[in-house]
């Protein structure tokens, strides 16, 4: 069995560690600094799975030498959004947190892949590559999947139409800033500007942006977890099938579409090798004006990411 070490065992940590237990794609090693809650909540995992019938290990520890050998890295460690805070808030906190866990991992498995999930996400995986120096095939990070879930299950809401048929694009830096493809996105091969009234698809673009926050102001104690957890999933399954799964998530950019020396989401391929190969679209000019919006923005944290963390 292959071995997933998830380092955080909160919300979107545990929930992750359900879903690949409940799906046997992994053993699973659950790793937080409280004592006994990553413990606790493992092994009551494992006591579902003979309801289950899975023969999937959960073991939970606070000790990095139990995520040995690992061939997938799930870093959700760090601090969660409260109402009224910015992601890029967790800047500082999130940024000591993100690099120890990082670098403590990498020890012990030196041929792990990285998925980041952590807050800001774009530059707490920029952080994840700087830190470890690692080719950027193996430091992933996951926004896209969820944000592009988000709209996917909103254009549902809207239509009635099954989420099978629903295919949405959110590219660009987990931010506010965030750019849903509305030409490429589509009901069932129909583009969704032709297939929804304009009013209705801006309404959706907008509650998409701020998806994060409707949960967080809806929860007051936390932010989203089912769906983010999820997307880490499909991500790791994707690398561990070697399933070549085009996806958005957030990679490191080394020219592709204009950009450099930054994470920021676009569509790529997953499989054995992790982040195997950046897919570019045609953009038309308002496209490329969000793109650069996002860019900007993103690179602004990656910018305050510097002043405080020498890699
Ligand atoms: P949470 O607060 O439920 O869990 C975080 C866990 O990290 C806690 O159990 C905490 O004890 C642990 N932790 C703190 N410092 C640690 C350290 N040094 N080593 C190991 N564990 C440590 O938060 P939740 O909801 O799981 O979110 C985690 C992060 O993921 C947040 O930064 C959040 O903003 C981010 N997030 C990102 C999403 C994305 O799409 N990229 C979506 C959802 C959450
Ligand atoms: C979200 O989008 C908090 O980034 C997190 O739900």
């Amino acid at each position: 069995m292959k071995k997933i070490s998830i380092i955080g065992a909160g919300n979107t940590g545990a929930t992750a560690a359900h879903w690949l237990a409940e799906r046997e794609l992994a053993d699973v090693v659950l790793l937080d600094v409280v004592e006994g809650m990553p413990q606790g909540k493992s092994l009551d995992m494992l006591e579902a799975m003979p309801i289950i019938g899975k023969d999937t290990h959960v073991i939970g520890t606070n000790d990095y030498a139990d995520t040995k050998n690992s061939d997938i890295i799930i870093i959700t460690a760090g601090i969660a959004r409260k109402p009224g805070m910015s992601r890029d808030d967790l800047l500082k906190t999130n940024a000591d947190i993100v690099g120890k866990a990082a670098m403590e991992t990498l020890k012990h498995s030196p041929n792990a892949i990285f998925i980041v999930l952590t807050n800001p996400l774009d530059t707490m995986a920029y952080l994840t590559m700087k830190m470890t120096k690692l080719p950027r095939e193996r430091v992933i990070g996951q926004a896209g999947i969820l944000d592009s879930a988000r709209m996917r299950a909103f254009v549902a809401m809207e239509t009635g139409v099954s989420v099978e048929n629903i295919n949405c694009y959110v590219l660009g830096g987990h931010g506010d800033e965030m750019v849903p493809l509305t030409r490429h996105s589509n009901i069932a091969g129909i583009p969704l500007k032709e297939y929804l009234p304009a009013d209705k698809l801006e309404a959706i673009v907008n509650r998409t942006r701020k998806g994060g926050g409707e949960i967080v102001n809806l929860l007051k104690t936390g932010s989203a977890y089912y769906a983010p957890s999820m997307a880490c999933v499909q991500m790791a399954e994707a690398i561990l099938k070697d399933k070549k799964l085009i996806v958005p998530c957030a990679t490191m950019m080394q020219g592709e579409y204009g950009l450099n020396d930054m994470y920021f989401g676009v569509p790529v391929v997953l499989g054995a090798g992790g982040m195997e190969r950046v897919v570019e679209y045609k953009f038309d000019a308002d496209e490329k004006a969000m793109f650069e919006k996002s860019a900007a923005s993103v690179k602004e944290t990656h910018e305050a990411l510097k002043g405080l963390v020498t890699f």
